[in-house]
């Protein structure tokens, strides 16, 4: 860490803008490598002040490793990312004092109650101690776990613990929310329930960034998407034109097998026969069973064309 760098107060986040143009994530060629493997290829983009920016793609992509060194706990390999205008690799504390960075898990918390959870994250933000009930009222009420306070929080459900870990990221009123997959894991009411409470923290003018692999998961209260596969941006920008252009251009996928003892006389006809066609639906069984065979021997994932969102 720079030792020059300043850490502001928590609460101070919000009003010291110094976001050039209202930008309040940039990314410069962002780049993490791991050993043999580039999980972050040259990421550039900027995120306004107010937007909902959805980044999604497949397992493996890069989206956590790209929130990550958003919220400073990888470094980058090349390239930099600024939060509201301040340098992730200069003044890594600065940043994440405007920032609420929520993973994608939750960690293992035995014998400490909702309200202790909170109020352990509220003075490691250094929250004044008076003030910090009051902040921890407001955020469980914001989450709606007001009669969850005094629960353990091992004995919480999973949306639940979604819940609370998104609550522990607002204590100290970032003004950029980074969240890795938050309705991951959650049954259709308890993603209905986190996305109304995202759509409450985008009208609360929060700048916020959220990775899924479903664009349909995220186009209804995200303004602007960001699709990523194998650590390249592939497209960017605002989410109705992104969805024009995925509609614009669908792929059918389908498996061939080219046949040594091609059976084509039985289609075209000029050589049809009980034995040709019984032939011909061997062979159609035995290419459907190779093709899932081999699948399954080469990992399907590897046989496919480009990944595309599901619509
Ligand atoms: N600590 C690490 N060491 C080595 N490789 C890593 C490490 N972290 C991530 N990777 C690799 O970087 C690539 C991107 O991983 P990342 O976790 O960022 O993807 P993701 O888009 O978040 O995937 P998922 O949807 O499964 O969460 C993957 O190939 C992964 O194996
Ligand atoms: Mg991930």
């Amino acid at each position: 860490m720079n030792k020059t760098e300043t850490v502001p107060d928590a609460g101070q986040s919000s009003s010291a803008d110094q976001s050039p143009n209202g930008v309040m994530i940039r990314t410069i060629k962002l780049r993490k490598e791991y050993r043999n493997v580039v999980a972050v290829r040259d990421l550039s983009l900027e995120i306004a002040r107010g937007d909902v920016y959805g980044f999604i793609g497949p397992n493996g992509a890069g989206k956590t490793t790209t929130i990550k060194m958003l919220a400073t706990l990888v470094i980058p390999s090349y390239g930099t990312a600024f939060i509201d205008g301040i340098d992730v690799r200069e003044q890594p504390r600065a940043v994440r004092s405007r920032i609420g960075y929520m993973p994608d898990f939750f960690g293992v918390y035995d014998d400490m109650k909702v309200w202790e959870y909170l109020d352990f994250f509220a003075a490691a933000y250094k929250i004044p101690r008076d003030k910090r009930l009051k902040v921890i009222d407001d955020v469980l009420e914001l989450t709606d776990l007001q009669n969850k306070r005094d629960d353990f929080v091992d004995a919480l459900s999973r949306g639940m613990k979604q819940r609370l870990c998104l609550a522990k990221t607002l204590v100290h009123d970032p003004a950029v929310l980074l969240l890795d997959e938050p309705a991951s894991g959650l049954d259709p009411r308890a993603r209905i329930e986190m996305r109304e409470l995202l759509k409450e923290l985008s009208r609360m003018g929060k700048t916020i960034l959220i990775s899924s692999h479903i664009l349909t998961e995220l186009a209804d209260f995200c303004n602007k998407i960001g699709i990523i596969e194998k650590g390249e941006l592939l497209l960017s920008g605002d989410v109705n034109q992104i969805k024009n252009k995925l509609h614009g251009g669908r792929k059918l996928w389908l498996p061939f097998r080219h046949f040594p003892e091609s059976p084509k006389s039985s289609w075209n006809g000029s050589k049809s026969s009980s034995l040709s066609i019984q032939k011909t639906r061997m062979l159609r069984k035995s290419s459907v069973s190779w093709w899932k065979k081999d699948m399954q021997l080469r990992g399907a994932r590897k046989n496919r064309p480009t990944w595309k969102p599901s619509l």
